[in-house]
This record gives C-alpha cells, structure tokens and sequence, in this order.
C-alpha cells in the first residue's frame, strides 16, 4: 500500500472513532480485537485477499480460544458445519446463498463472514422490490457525464463492482425481492466474473478474492423467484431454526446481553427465568404443541422468530430498567409477547386466549406470568 498522508490518516482515525459511537456500529469495528487476535495467531494458508485462513473464519463465527489466551466469542450458534460449508464456499468459484426462514442469522451471519474475511462488512445491496441494475452494477454521475462525457471518472460504482476490483466480499440482501431482470444481471458477474461497461467498451474484470454472499427468506418464496440460472451459480447454505429449546435460550440471552449493553442497559443476571419463558412461548406456538407434547395449540400468524423473542427480552429489559427495579420480570415482557403473537387482531388474539387460558395458566410456576399476559390482554 502506498504512504498515507497525514490528511488520511486523520480521516481514517476521525472514521474509526465514528465507528465506536455508531449506534450500530459493523461487525469489523464491534470485534476488531477478536478479528485482530485471530488474524496476528492464525498461521494456515489463506485465499488471496483473505485477512485470515477458512479456519480462523469458522473460530470467529463459532467462538472458541486462542493459544495466547483471546476468547473468541460465539457469533453463530449451531451445527458448525453449516459454517464451515459456507466459509469454504467463499473460497470457490462459487457464490453463497444463505436461505432460511425469518430470523435465523441469515443477515448476522453474511455480515460476520464478510467482516472475517475482507475485513469489510459494508460493501451491501439492500435487495428490495424497487431496487434498480444500479445497485448490482454501475451508475453515472449525471453532472461529471454531461460535462466529461462517459468516462470511468463519470461511473457510480455499485457495492458489487466496487468488491469486484477490490477482491472483497460483497453482500446482497433479500436477493429474492429484487425483481427478476435486475437478479439476472449477477448471472455474468457470478459466472464469468466479469462486469461489462458497454458505454465504455470496457469492463471490471474480478479480482482473486471477489465473492458474494446473498441471503433470502424461506417465506418469500414466490415475491420473485429465483431463476434456475442465477440458483446454479450459489451453494445453497440452509440456516435452520435452534434446534433446541436451551440452544435457543443460549442465543437469545448472548444477544440481550449485547445489545443491553449498548443501550447502557443493567445486566440482568436474574432475567434468565423469563428468557426461558419467552422462548418456550415461542417455541410452543410456532411448533403447535407444548413442549411436554401432550397439547396442541394452534400457530398464530407471525413467525415467532428468535429475532422477535430477542427484541420482546430487550424492550423488557428497558421498561425494568426505566420503570421498575431493574430485574427483568413477566410484567415486563407480557406486553412484547402480546405484541408478537398477535399480528392479526381477529384470529390471532383468539389463539391467543386459548393458548393462556389452557397452558399457561395450568403450568406450575406460571402464575405471575399468566396474570401479567391476562392484563395487557384485557
Ligand atoms: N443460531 C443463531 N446464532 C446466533 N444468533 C442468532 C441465531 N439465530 C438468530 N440469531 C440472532 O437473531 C437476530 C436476527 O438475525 P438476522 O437478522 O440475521 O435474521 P435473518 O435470518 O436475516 O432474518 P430475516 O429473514 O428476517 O432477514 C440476530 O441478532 C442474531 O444474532
Ligand atoms: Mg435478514
């Protein structure tokens, strides 16, 4: 790399600092230390490009220790093949295509393993019905392209050019939302990896170390189909629903505990008993059957995710801790779960009723729980 200037290196620090205020700030900059221990540890061969080996990719994602004694925490939780599968798919020809219903890591995962592999976890294009060829490849700076004429100087590079030249991991969203002649333009780009400039006569040729990770929704199924062309140039990666009740438990509190510390939240050691709660509401609705398996219940409408049950543990997190005493209590969740299960106000809220009345209010050690749903129920 060449000499940076100072300027730039005021830019960068004043980016970085940026970086550690963000709201929300990237995986890169979230776990710089870990990423930064397990590249300067790691000494197995890595792709072109890669900040680290396929294995050090997989201990970031699946957590673990290093020699000198860093812990690396656990980003995925699950079978660690699924990672490992994906984490060498990267490293092929072939492109990754992460799918599964609603809320099961399938963003939080394409971001760790970009951020892993190229350090970068923002070179994204947010897949939606309205997203435009633009995105995917190339636009014009109108006022350069009337003034210049077209010229490389007049192009906007899209995410995925941008990661084409600079041999990194670039990321599609919801890849099943975009409409269909806008997914066939990354049929060129995955197969011949290249990315023609027809106004220029020209072309951004792929470097080594290029790929892309796109994910999609098992629900969207149908919103746009993917072609069979575009399917035959990603390994399918599929991300399934916690296997267990504790593994689900085990996500949800890691998650709570992160986010409440970015919200400068107390911790809530004490608020396992509901996390276990929430999640085998959850899971009893979404599986149709309580978990002993001796009564049936009918499904709501929504999908229950453990997306959902993170986010109703965090907002009772913040009502404890703003309105009560701190500890995260079933009057604290019961509006969240209330929230979740009842998407659609006529049928949802009688599955609903029917679930409180007959499991919940029947389970010992539930009763304080059964009052607080029956209150912001009423
Ligand atoms: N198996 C898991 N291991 C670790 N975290 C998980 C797991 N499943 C879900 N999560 C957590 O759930 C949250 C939501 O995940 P994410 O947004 O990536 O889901 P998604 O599959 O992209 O959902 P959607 O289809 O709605 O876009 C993340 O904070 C993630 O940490
Ligand atoms: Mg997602």
């Amino acid at each position: 790399m060449s000499k940076t200037s100072a300027a730039e290196e005021k830019a960068d620090s004043s980016s970085a600092e940026q970086g550690a205020q963000a709201l929300r700030p990237h995986a890169e900059d979230a776990f710089a230390d870990e990423l930064r221990a397990l590249a300067a540890a790691d000494d197995r061969p890595r792709p072109e490009r890669w900040k680290m080996s396929p294995w050090a990719v997989s201990l970031y994602l699946m957590g673990g220790t290093l020699p000198d004694g860093t812990v690396i925490s656990p980003k995925y939780v699950g079978p660690r093949r699924i990672i490992e599968v994906a984490v060498t798919t990267l490293a092929t020809d072939r492109a990754l295509l992460l799918l599964g219903v609603p809320g099961t890591a399938k963003t939080w995962v394409s971001e760790h393993l970009a951020a892993a592999v190229s350090g970068d976890s923002t070179l994204l294009v947010q897949g939606t019905a309205g997203t435009a060829e633009e995105a995917v490849r190339y636009g014009w700076n109108y006022a350069q392209l009337l003034t210049n004429g077209p010229s490389r100087r007049a192009m906007v590079h899209s995410p995925v050019m941008r990661a084409m030249s600079d041999g990194m991991i670039a990321r599609v969203e919801e890849l099943t939302r975009i409409p269909a002649d806008v997914q066939d333009s990354l049929i060129t780009i995955l197969s011949e990896k290249t990315l023609p400039i027809p106004e220029l006569g020209d072309e951004v040729q792929a470097v080594r170390g290029f790929n892309l990770i796109a994910t999609a929704n098992d629900r969207d199924r149908g919103v746009n189909e993917l072609s069979s062309a575009l399917r035959r140039r990603f390994n399918t990666v599929v991300l399934p629903l916690p296997a267990s009740s504790e593994a689900e438990v085990e996500i949800v509190s890691r998650r709570v505990e992160q986010i409440g510390r970015s919200l400068d939240l107390p911790p809530a050691p004490e608020g396992l008993e509901e996390i276990r709660r929430v999640v085998t509401v959850f899971r009893e609705l979404r599986d149709g059957a309580t978990v002993d398996g001796r009564t049936k219940v009918k499904s709501p409408s929504g999908t229950l995710s453990t997306a959902e049950a993170i986010s109703v543990v965090t907002g009772g997190l913040a009502l404890s801790a703003h309105f009560g005493d701190g500890r995260l209590r079933a009057a604290d969740v019961a509006a969240g779960i209330l929230g979740a299960v009842v998407r659609d106000p006529a049928a949802d809220s009688v599955i609903w009723q029917e679930y409180l009345e007959t499991v919940v209010r029947e389970r010992d050690g539930w009763k304080d729980f059964y009052r607080a749903c029956r209150e912001v129920s009423a």
